[in-house]
């Protein structure tokens, strides 16, 4: 049984060898080289041969272990040493030439999640967290915010980009949130947003429809900052995908009752 400790190592080289490739590879320009997995998803080159070198790198030195990757195999498994892995989140950001993108892997066992890291590219930094270790940025430990007024609150959200069926409950929610919040903001990496919201920037985060891929590490730092991480109703989030609320215990509370006005 490898211990959280190793696994935040293995995911922390993992991540690295991925963004030494993200920041020297030249940024596809030519929109005809992008492929879509669906209207404005965009997957490229850059996106594959990123899982490539995290694959090799935690299957080199763990190769009992399942990957789940959003580029190269997005099937979900839930038993044993699982890493869920982004190669790289914030894929319309990179192609734009927006500095706001990621590398994400988590670890699970059996199900659990047991250690997340997630990398910013351009800005280099790492934030790691393990089960029950607490969550950090390099040697500084990371806590949500303890801001319990709205008015001083700034929340994170993602808008639907490809799906548009929800749309109209997504705009009645930003509607809501967006009349009731010091200020609400649209990054465009999932990871990074609940890495803001672990590090106390955000005071909480919403979007409605994520991949494991993209939440998998964040969730952990930010349960580990002493946030809380769940769907719409309050229940608290699997490896599955779905939609996800997370913020400060407060401000999370705040969050899931003006997503509930919404639907009134
Ligand atoms: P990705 O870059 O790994 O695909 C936020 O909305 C999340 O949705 C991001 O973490 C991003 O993850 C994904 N996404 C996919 N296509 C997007 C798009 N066109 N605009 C914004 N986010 C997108
Ligand atoms: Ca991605």
């Amino acid at each position: 049984m490898v211990s959280a400790n190793d696994l935040v190592r293995l995911a922390t080289a993992a991540a690295q060898r991925a963004s030494q490739y993200l920041r020297t590879v030249e940024r596809p320009r030519d929109p005809t080289t992008w492929g879509a997995k669906g209207p404005a998803d965009w997957v490229t080159e850059v996106d594959r041969t990123s899982e490539e070198l995290i694959r090799d790198v935690l299957l080199g030195a763990e190769p009992d272990s399942n990957i789940i990757g959003e580029e190269l195999s997005p099937q979900l498994v839930n038993r044993g040493l699982v890493w869920i892995v982004d190669p790289l989140d914030g894929t319309t950001n990179f192609l734009h030439g927006v500095p706001v993108y990621a590398v994400s892997i988590a670890a699970a066992v059996d199900g659990e999640l047991e250690a997340g890291v997630v990398l910013h590219v351009p800005l280099e930094r790492t934030y790691r967290a393990w089960k029950g270790g607490g969550a950090w940025l390099g040697d500084q430990r990371l806590r949500v915010s303890t801001h319990t007024n709205p008015r001083h609150s700034l929340i994170g959200t993602g808008f639907p980009y490809s799906d548009f069926t929800t749309l109209d409950q997504y705009l009645a929610q930003f509607a809501r949130v967006v009349s009731h919040a010091g200020g609400v903001r649209r990054a465009g990496a999932a990871a990074l947003d609940l890495a803001d919201v672990a590090a106390g920037r955000y005071e909480a985060f919403w979007e409605q429809r994520l991949s494991a891929w993209d939440i998998a590490a964040g969730t952990l730092l930010v349960r580990e900052a002493g946030g809380k991480v769940t769907d719409f109703s309050g229940r608290g989030l699997g490896v599955e995908h779905g939609e996800i609320a997370a913020g400060s215990p407060e401000m999370h509370a705040w969050l899931l009752s003006q997503l509930w006005e919404a639907e009134s």
